[in-house]
């Protein structure tokens, strides 16, 4: 955690109480062994050739501004989604347009509605705004508890945020929760469904956010080129709402937020979608073979449609990290709560295995 000292200029006084953004660590790797970043739910594969070319193209014009407007990416993506360049807002990363959403829609006091636990910037960036975090507990098998979310909307909250498939426990919202949820849900309360691992999903229950946006004008969605797209280190993700609502997003954006080199490697990722399936595909198929050996040996793993899984291991969480990191493979720790892997390579996937089945022992 930064700390906010006393001294010197002054600071608002709540920032000493929210704690840093901890990303994932990578391995401690010793001499002659192999080290697998797991901690941070990134691709394991590195960008297409073709993308790599984009970007080296963009490139050769940094010392030029990029377009503010990325206008070419949001050509592309209103093809790809088939919705108006109006319904479409960009950020540096979907968690940029988390914080856009929330400043656009909440102020001091306000409350933010979210699971919890669930992606962590979620109780930050409500907490930077001054406004107030309402974390409401997840169901014991890791899927949101939208009837108690449903519960804990008041006047005064402006905004709530939905995780599907939820960081970290990978559980999807269904189609018919979702439905239930959005009908109890004032209309004028800004509901952000917050798919960064959309394109992992194969469960044919879950909901799809574009649908929503479709129907209901107070839904936005979220997506990223992070995770799927494998563009993690470039920074760029968009939001799918209406025309008013996408507007506020942009007037909250980070002016020139969006780099030329990110914008034009989007675009070539979404010209490659048969490569993109395929390489989810890999993903998924070791997804669902990392769960079918977990359970095989009796370890409490959760359904997944995300590229990771979710061990809730409790005081087991530290120990099971720590024998992780001996042998190079970093996770995400939660304290005392459980362990995040991100699915990677076979290789890597496989060294995880082999650290849970000795742990067992
Ligand atoms: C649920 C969720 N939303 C958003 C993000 C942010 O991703 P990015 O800012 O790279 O698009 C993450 C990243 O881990 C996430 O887990």
């Amino acid at each position: 955690m930064e700390s906010v000292s006393d001294s010197g200029p002054r600071l608002r006084a709540n920032l000493t109480d929210i704690p840093g953004y901890e990303a994932g660590k990578g391995p401690q790797v010793p001499l002659g062994m192999v080290g697998y970043k797991l901690s941070s739910n990134e691709s394991p594969f590195p960008p297409l050739p073709s993308v790599r070319a984009a970007m080296a193209e963009a490139g050769s014009a940094a010392h030029r501004y990029p377009d503010p407007a990325s206008a070419e990416l949001i050509k592309a993506l209103a093809r790809h989604h088939d919705v108006e360049p109006d319904n479409l807002a960009l950020g540096t990363g979907s968690v940029a347009l988390c914080y856009q959403a929330a400043q656009a829609a909440a102020g001091p006091g306000d409350g933010v509605l979210f699971a919890w636990r669930s992606f962590e910037a979620y109780p930050l960036l409500t907490k930077v705004i001054g406004a107030r975090p309402i974390a409401v507990p997840l169901k014991p098998d890791g899927g949101h508890d939208l009837p108690a979310m449903a519960d804990a909307i008041t006047p005064d909250t402006r905004l709530v945020f939905l995780c599907t498939p939820n960081n970290p426990t990978g559980a999807i919202i269904t189609r018919e929760d979702l439905d239930w949820f959005l009908a109890r849900v004032p209309p004028e309360l800004l509901v952000v469904i917050d798919e960064a691992y959309w394109e992992f999903v194969r469960d044919e229950r879950a909901a799809d956010g574009l649908t929503e946006f479709r129907r209901r004008e107070n839904v936005v969605v979220l997506r990223t080129f992070s995770k799927a797209y494998g563009l993690a280190g470039l920074r760029v993700g968009y939001a799918v709402a209406s025309r008013r609502v996408a507007a506020a997003l942009r007037l909250t954006g980070l002016p020139f937020g969006v780099s030329s080199v990110a914008e034009y490697a989007a675009i070539a990722s979404l010209a490659h979608q048969e490569e993109l399936h395929r390489r989810v595909d890999a993903v998924i198929l070791e997804r669902e073979r990392v769960i079918r050996f977990l359970r095989s040996i009796g370890w409490p793993v959760g359904a997944s449609q995300a590229n990771f899984v979710w061990l809730s291991l409790g005081v087991d969480a530290d120990p099971f990290a720590a024998a992780c990191d001996e042998q190079a493979v970093a996770v995400r720790l939660f304290r005392g709560e459980g362990v995040r892997v991100t699915i990677g390579e076979p290789a890597a996937n496989d060294r995880f295995l082999q650290v849970a089945e000795s742990f067992r022992k």
